[in-house]
């Protein structure tokens, strides 16, 4: 044990000599615990001051405070020392090289029915035809009436109808547009021909969903109107669209098809680009593939639009993109373009 009559000077150059060799936080703590901690030698010392004599007690209290101030000084700056020596530690650990090439970033891409949409209507584009849109959310009148389809006309079978309940209007009367035919009709109504449009859209049917069938699609509808168009415009137009989507040596061919709002209609295929015409799966073995439905713009509604029957003819045509990029990429099921698979859509 120290005692009060230990030189106090060499608590002094014992302190000072093992606080200059202490390297780390937890060896100071215990430094200062044995010297200036409650039972700490100096404590002890400045503790048994009051038992000496008065002499004694001012000199070597005196010399003790000096000491303790020192000691405390000391403990003080190798402490801040050591937080310095931390804190440039971690900088230096975590130091960024700001000029370092940042994570890459995950690429994105077109949907591969926006891809096939955009080629679509780039073709139409560059014969002449301008993009217009309509509503999704159509009227009976324009989605069937106008087309000369009327209620209960058996023609209604050939599109399964999602109805909107719409009180204010009667019931069915509003729904989802089953096809973007409606478009010819708004379009007639606000300009005069010449008119040469493809209307892409979103078109819903009520249906279930099998390889070849979903629920909504994507169609592109297209209508030319002017003084003198034929069948002959048609079938140059559409053989030029089936030429630059599914290649130069692609072969089309007519067939009569019925819609109520051409007149002759039709339906348009070309031979088979898989097995060249000799049959196979794709063509289910005919040896041609369905395209598009197609036909000359009945009479009855270029008058109903308020043209001259006498002088202006046209073409309508409506083909499903979906069906085009199951064909250009040899998808065998539709609905892997809505299922929201990377694995399927990063492929495009
Ligand atoms: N709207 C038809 C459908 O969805 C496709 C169609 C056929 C559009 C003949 C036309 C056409 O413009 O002339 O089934």
């Amino acid at each position: 044990m120290t005692s009060v009559s230990d030189p106090i000077s060499e608590i002094e150059d014992a302190a000072m000599r093992e606080l200059a060799v202490i390297s780390d936080a937890t060896q100071l703590e215990a430094w200062r615990l044995s010297y200036l901690g409650r039972k700490g030698k100096l404590t002890r010392i400045l503790r048994g001051l009051a038992d000496l004599p008065l002499e004694q007690r001012r000199s070597l209290g005196a010399e003790a405070n000096r000491i303790k101030l020192r000691l405390e000084t000391a403990h003080r700056e190798k402490l801040a020392r050591f937080e310095q020596d931390r804190v440039a530690q971690v900088t230096e650990g975590e130091r960024l090289d700001v000029t370092l090439p940042g994570p890459p970033l995950p690429r994105g891409g077109l949907h591969p029915i926006t891809r096939t949409l955009q080629d679509v209507l780039r073709v139409f584009e560059s014969m002449g035809f301008q993009v217009a849109e309509g509503p999704e959310i159509e009227w009976d009148y324009y989605n069937f009436e106008a087309l000369r389809i009327p209620a209960d006309h058996p023609a209604r079978d050939m599109w399964d109808t999602l109805w909107i309940d719409c009180e204010r209007e009667g019931r069915r009367s509003m729904l989802l547009r089953t096809h973007t035919s409606p478009n010819q009709i708004r379009i007639m109504e606000r300009t005069q021909p010449p008119i040469r449009v493809v209307v892409p859209g979103k078109c819903y049917r009520f249906e279930a969903t099998d390889p070849t069938h979903e629920w909504m699609m994507t169609q592109v509808e297209g209508l030319a109107i002017d003084d003198g168009i034929s069948m002959a415009d048609l079938k140059g137009t559409l053989a030029e669209f089936a030429r630059r989507i599914f290649g130069e040596e692609r072969k089309v061919a007519f067939r009569c098809d019925y819609f109520p709002f051409v007149e002759p209609g039709m339906e348009l295929r070309i031979d088979c680009f898989i097995c060249r015409g000799a049959g196979c799966r794709t063509c289910g073995r005919t040896g041609w593939i369905e395209i598009l439905g197609a036909g000359m713009v009945h009479p009855e509604i270029i008058a109903n639009a308020g043209y001259d029957p006498d002088r202006y003819t046209g073409f309508a045509f409506g083909l499903g993109i979906e069906r085009i990029a199951l064909l250009r990429h040899g998808v065998d099921d539709i609905r892997h373009f809505y299922a929201n698979d990377l694995r399927f859509l990063q492929q495009f």
